[in-house]
């Protein structure tokens, strides 16, 4: 039996958007690389956190100059997928990206095992199931509220992982089941990101968002209080903003625009800065020797002190 606490994890999301105000609460925003500032006159961090992820990049601090090379030549390699000795764009990208997704997969990680009870490194929809909500779906359980809430948050998990499953066998693998977990965080699911947020707020079941059921997702009227003034605020954001076909309501490409902003892509803007800094003979792509010629910028040592290197940089100018 996996203890409610655990449940309530994959639901925490849910609970700290209530805290943040009323219009942002739906909203999944990418955070950035790194929370140094992007100023590379005043040193490497931001790219540091970029390229080798939070943890990593502390790691690399208390390396020497050699110990740091030597990691950062065979990290190139890694990235190098088709291993032709050139980074490109899109592998560095791709790194980035998923230097990134560390975290995500760290608490994937700290779970698995809970879920896999039969330890074959997948994790059955039947297996996910009888572990998270055998308990409460038991003949025993007989909160007849509790039941019902936790019938529908299984039918949520089930169109989820049904979603996350991509060759819909039933099983999901890591990968897949990550995706079930931290859906915003890969393209293929944000369909799924947007129709849940649409079955939360849509009470009349018409598959789209009327003001209303905006409004409602957010206030819920107290007897004899008079409506306060920020609704107001919202329902012209709901017309003038959100409602950009202006036919009175919210659907899927709407909804999407809504909680799934275009963000910048920081990975895709990190791989061009670094490309561009490395790239002395300019054929868009980068070798390891170009990489290594200019380590400090993607990794830390003990002895990297930026306001010398700096200085000694200007000097040779
Ligand atoms: C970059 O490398 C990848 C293989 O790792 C390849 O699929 C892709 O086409 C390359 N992109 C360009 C623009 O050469
Ligand atoms: C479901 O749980 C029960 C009791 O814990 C166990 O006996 C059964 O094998 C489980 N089924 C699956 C598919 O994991």
């Amino acid at each position: 039996m996996i203890p409610l606490k655990l449940l309530g994890s994959f639901w925490v999301l849910v609970a700290v958007a209530f805290a943040v105000p009323a219009q942002e609460k739906r909203i999944h925003h990418h955070a950035d690389l790194s929370d140094h500032a992007h100023d590379d006159s005043h040193g490497f961090q931001y790219d540091h956190e970029a390229f080798l992820g939070k943890e990593e990049a502390k790691t690399f601090d208390q390396l020497t100059p050699e110990e740091s090379k030597d990691r950062l030549a065979k990290i190139v390699d890694r990235i190098d997928i088709d291993k032709d000795g050139y980074i490109n764009h899109s592998e560095l990208h791709y790194w980035i990206k998923h230097r990134q997704r560390r975290y995500i997969e760290d608490n994937v990680n700290k779970h698995w095992k809970d879920y896999d009870k039969n330890q074959d490194d997948k994790i059955a929809w039947e297996e996910y199931k009888n572990t998270t909500y055998g308990y409460y779906l038991d003949e025993e359980f007989d909160d007849v509220d509790d039941k019902a809430t936790y019938k529908s948050m299984l039918a949520r998990d089930e169109q989820r992982f049904k979603s996350a499953d991509r060759d819909q066998d039933g099983i999901a693998t890591r990968e897949e089941f990550t995706a079930f977990l931290h859906p915003e965080e890969f393209d293929y699911m944000k369909h799924i990101v947007v129709q849940e947020t649409i079955q939360d707020i849509d009470k009349n079941g018409d598959g789209k968002i009327d003001l209303d059921e905006y409004i409602g997702d957010m206030y819920t009227p107290e007897n004899g209080e008079s409506e306060p003034e920020w609704l107001q605020t919202e329902r012209k954001h709901f017309s003038e903003f959100r409602d950009v076909n202006k036919d009175g309501f919210l659907d899927g490409d709407e909804v999407a625009q809504w909680v799934l902003p275009g963000e910048v892509d920081h990975a895709d803007n990190e791989a061009k800065h670094l490309i561009h800094e490395t790239d002395t003979d300019k054929d868009e792509k980068i070798t390891k020797k170009e990489i290594l010629a200019n380590w400090n910028m993607f990794v830390g040592s003990q002895a990297t002190n930026y306001g010398e290197d700096l200085t000694k940089r200007h000097d040779e100018l």
